[in-house]
């Protein structure tokens, strides 16, 4: 297995491009399973997640092709000709239980496994099933699988969701746009991917009010039809490596970012001491002084502090002089980089679903492990401020959603490489 190697090299000068959002893409994907005709998505991200979940859409009957360097996608899904979601492909990416409401609206059959556990929790997926049966589907669990049926289409209904969920307010919007009649979604989810998604299936016919907003009305049409879409900017990928310069400090230009898109995340880190100058295609992060100051987090749904910057804030936080108080509000078990923070030489407390961190001056290198995507990354950004070599194991977790990390740092200063196998002091930076 793979591993990478990071020097703390002090501050970091330059630009990094902004990917394709991968959460957003992964749901246009499965919207593609809703119309007869091609669905086009450009500014698509080169990650593994992709590749799993066009390997999932493939095995259903739609047809995948990728140009322009994988930048482009074309789904056609004129024949779905399997309604089944098989456990080796869900069981590694939770996204794909996002191809249950579509299959069941689309074709009135879906047979999807159960996603089961993960690193950060148990999700559940109760919400997504609550919301197909409000539209009147059928649903059983038969040996791990969900099978859902709605042999005379869906109806539209009222759905009312008791917490807010992104996947399922993204499965019953999908489902929605194809059922009969008027259906409304009350605590939806408000995130700037269920916008975009939203905001494609409008291209594609669907008949959609209030997307961005905690009711969704979406209006039934009988058929959807093709379109061009271009996934927006990834916010989690923009938030990361705003994290770089306010940890190494320097200042970092994130080519196509957005401050609207982390509103909140911004806030805080400015609070801190981080200076953030929005141009017309891009934000500037420059750290002032030479340490962040200790900020609070609790994270929240949009457009709260995103769950997924909570690792990587909390590696700033290490560093920062003064004691934080994070609170992680979405999921239960993700605060598993502490420990590997630890190692490296911060003071982190965890009771429940609080962890307190005190800032340390300086964190030093350790061979670390990470368990999931977000917690490896922040290990990634922690090394960039520590003192000697950090070796981060087991980074097919950043492979499914950071595209070329390293050659993304190296162009702003960073000393960073994958090394194969995963063999630790075999840097080729002199040290
Ligand atoms: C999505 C994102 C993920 C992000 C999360 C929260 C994708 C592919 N993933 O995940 O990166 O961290 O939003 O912003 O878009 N819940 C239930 N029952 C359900 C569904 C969810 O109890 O049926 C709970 C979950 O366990 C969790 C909370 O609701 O505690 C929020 O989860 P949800 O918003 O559904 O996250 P995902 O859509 O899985």
């Amino acid at each position: 297995m793979d591993s990478i190697i990071i020097t703390g090299n002090g501050p970091l000068s330059g630009r990094i491009p902004i990917s394709g959002a991968k959460n957003t893409c992964l749901k246009l994907m499965t919207a593609a399973l809703l119309a007869d005709e091609p669905l086009t998505l450009t500014n698509v991200p080169r990650l593994s997640d992709i590749t799993t979940l066009r390997a999932l859409l493939e095995s259903l009957g739609c047809e995948v092709a990728l140009l322009r360097e994988g930048r482009v996608m074309v789904l056609s899904a004129r024949q779905i000709t399997s309604h089944r979601a098989d456990y080796q492909i869900v069981r590694k990416l939770r996204a794909s239980f996002n191809v249950l409401g579509p299959l069941l609206a689309r074709t009135g059959e879906a047979i999807v496994s159960l996603p089961g556990g993960c690193a950060i929790g148990a999700r559940r997926v109760d919400l997504h099933l609550m919301a197909l049966e409000r539209l009147g589907a059928t649903i059983t669990l038969e040996q791990g699988y969900v099978h859902a049926r709605a042999a005379h289409g869906l109806s539209g209904a009222m759905i009312e969701f008791p917490l807010v969920s992104v996947g399922a307010t993204e499965n019953a919007l999908m489902a929605a746009t194809l059922a009969k009649g008027t259906t409304v979604i009350r605590n939806a989810a408000r995130e700037p991917d269920t916008v975009d998604l939203a905001k494609c299936l409008g291209a594609m016919g669907a008949q959609i009010e209030g997307a961005g907003s905690a009711e969704i009305t979406v209006h039934g049409v009988a058929r959807l039809h093709g379109t061009t879409h271009e996934v927006i900017p990834d916010r989690i990928e923009l938030g990361t490596f705003m994290i770089a310069p306010a940890i190494a400090g320097g200042e970092v230009e994130l080519m196509g970012g957005k401050r609207a898109l982390l509103e909140a995340f911004c806030q805080h880190l400015e609070e801190a001491g981080v200076e953030i100058a929005e141009t017309h295609n891009s934000l500037r992060v420059r750290r002032r002084g030479n340490r962040v100051r200790a900020v609070d987090v609790t994270t929240a749904p949009f457009p709260g502090f995103p769950t997924d910057l909570q690792a990587q804030f909390m590696a700033l936080m290490c560093t920062a002089e003064g004691t934080s108080v994070m609170e992680e509000t979405i999921f239960e078990n993700r605060f598993m980089h502490a420990p590997e923070l630890i190692r490296m030489g911060a003071r982190i407390d965890v009771r429940g679903g609080t962890a307190t961190v005190t800032g340390v001056p300086r964190l030093t290198g350790a061979p670390v492990m990470a368990t999931d995507l977000r917690a490896s990354v922040s290990l990634i950004m922690a090394g960039l401020a520590a003192e000697g070599e950090t070796c981060v194991a087991r980074v097919y977790h950043l492979d499914r959603g950071y595209e070329q990390i390293e050659q993304k740092l190296l162009a702003v200063g960073a000393r960073i490489e994958r090394v194969k196998g995963g063999v630790a002091g075999t840097s080729r930076f002199p040290r």
